[in-house]
């Protein structure tokens, strides 16, 4: 979405946190599938799901800090890599049949997001809408310019 038509940067929160939603709804559905010791089929299908949605998700968080050039855009990512790690070596492991989902591991994981959308995303977040509220300046305009600029 071009920033000039969210001024607020409102819609596009709205639309990571509806997001949020999703994927916290997905860690959810696999701690309770874990905890209710349903068949391991639906247990893979919902890591993958939840695999799948948060690459997507952290990739597109990813755009908007770089697009609003975000001062913790390194931190931020690295959360994203470790916990894209942990979803993928969990995945990893049930596909392989080596060592099931554990209970710990599940609420472990939804703790993990719990806490990165609560402090990072929201971080962002904050500092999303103020960058749209100051009129989305390009970044090379809101940062230090060359000193030969006029
Ligand atoms: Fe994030
Ligand atoms: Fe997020």
């Amino acid at each position: 979405m071009n920033p000039s038509l969210d001024p607020h940067g409102d819609e596009l929160t709205a639309i990571v946190d509806a997001e949020h939603h999703v994927q916290v709804s997905l860690a959810q559905a696999l701690r309770d599938t874990v905890q209710a010791g349903k068949d391991a089929a639906l247990t893979g299908k919902i890591l993958e799901q939840l695999t799948a949605y948060s690459d997507v998700h952290f990739m597109s968080e990813q755009l908007l800090m770089r697009m609003s050039g975000y001062p913790d855009y390194e931190d931020h990512v690295l959360d994203h890599e470790r916990m894209m790690e942990r979803l993928e070596e969990a995945r990893n492991r049930h596909d392989t049949e080596t060592e099931p989902v554990t209970l710990a591991e599940a609420e472990s994981l939804l703790a993990l997001l719990a806490r990165h959308i609560g402090a990072q995303d929201r971080a962002f977040a904050d500092y999303y809408r103020a960058w749209a509220r100051r009129g989305a300046e390009p970044i090379w305009r809101s940062s230090i310019q060359p000193e030969h600029c006029l």
